[in-house]
């Protein structure tokens, strides 16, 4: 009897401890529910996590396709405060002096502040949750316009030179989330992609996207892919361009994922630089308003980087 009643409490414990856990787990799925955006408004939140919304596109390069990673009203969302920062930069840009209308040709994209409202936030909480890589490692969202005939040639997210690998290291993979469903091109093609002659495509397809593995843009699906190979050895496989947009006009959101922290660089070690001097005159009063944690990369410097500008007044240094 003393045996049953042990494991009856024992089986109350596990079940608790199951409760517990999955109350855990659904706390946050809770939260991501409805989020205020920056005028209030309500934003609908794209449906959780769901693995068997995601295919394996590619292993070489590795893609997967996640339909639905973003809710309609996400996708506006972020497309909003793209729009809101283009023009913000045409009045600047006219306080300058400089051509409008250039500017805004060259100014295709923009970066997003991170964790910049609510939305922004558990859209990249979501991103982590999905490639399994740290909030910290990402870069900022960047919103992206293509109009008509706007391309980007095929290239790699990873670098060729060491200087923006300074901060956080080579890209690693990327998320590219599409905020609008193009009629006719603009599709993400891999030219590189292990057998994508025979990904069947039929006349909606552009001619472009007949060149690789190609992704039509279709508005909350995201796509994840790898530039490095597992063993972070760069993957030339990983070579992708956006295709023409033909009819219609695209918006997309890069994220880029690097494999050291891009929030919380290492600091160089005060050993690593030769003097220690500050280089502006401004560097106390700066150091005094906290720029030292608030901008450390600048005042102080990151690992394998120029030194910083403010060490001495940073009070990193050996003596
Ligand atoms: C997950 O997605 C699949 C495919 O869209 C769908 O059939 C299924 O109902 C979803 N599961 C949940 C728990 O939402």
């Amino acid at each position: 009897m003393a045996v049953m009643a042990m494991r009856r409490r024992l089986r109350g414990v596990v079940l608790v401890l199951a409760l517990l856990l999955t109350a855990t787990a659904v706390v946050p799925v809770l939260l991501l529910g409805v989020a205020e955006d920056d005028a209030g408004g309500k934003v609908a939140a794209a449906a959780p996590f769901n693995a068997s919304r995601v295919t394996a596109i590619s292993w070489r390069p590795r893609i997967f396709l996640y339909r639905g990673f973003l809710s309609d009203d996400e996708c506006d969302h972020l497309v909003n405060l793209g729009k809101k920062k283009i023009q913000r930069s045409m009045v600047a840009d006219s306080k300058s002096g400089a051509s409008v209308m250039s500017e805004v040709r060259t100014s295709s994209g923009m970066f997003l502040d991170k964790r910049q409202d609510p939305v922004v936030s558990r859209i990249e909480k979501r991103i982590a949750a999905w490639t399994f890589l740290p909030e910290e490692n990402a870069e900022n969202i960047q919103i992206l316009r293509y109009e008509h005939g706007q391309k980007y040639e095929p290239h790699f997210d990873y670098f060729q030179d060491k200087i923006n690998q300074a901060i956080g290291g080579h890209r690693y993979a990327t998320v590219l989330m599409y905020l609008s469903t193009v009629e006719k091109g603009g599709e993400t093609v891999f030219p590189n992609a292990e057998g994508w002659e025979s990904q069947p495509k039929d006349d909606t397809f552009s001619e472009c996207a007949r060149r690789g593995l190609a992704v039509k843009p279709v508005k909350g699906d995201a796509v994840l892919f790898f530039s490095l190979h597992v063993d972070g050895v760069p993957d030339q496989l990983s070579l992708h361009g956006s295709c023409p947009v033909i009819q219609g006009e695209k918006w997309s959101a890069p994220k880029w994922i690097r494999i050291r922290s891009y929030e919380n660089p290492p600091l160089s070690k005060p050993k690593e630089t030769k003097g220690c001097s500050d280089v502006s005159a401004h560097c106390a009063k700066w150091a005094e308003a906290g720029e030292c944690e608030r901008n450390p990369v600048y005042m102080v410097g990151a690992e394998g980087s120029t030194p910083g500008n403010c060490r001495k007044s940073c009070g990193v240094c050996d003596s």
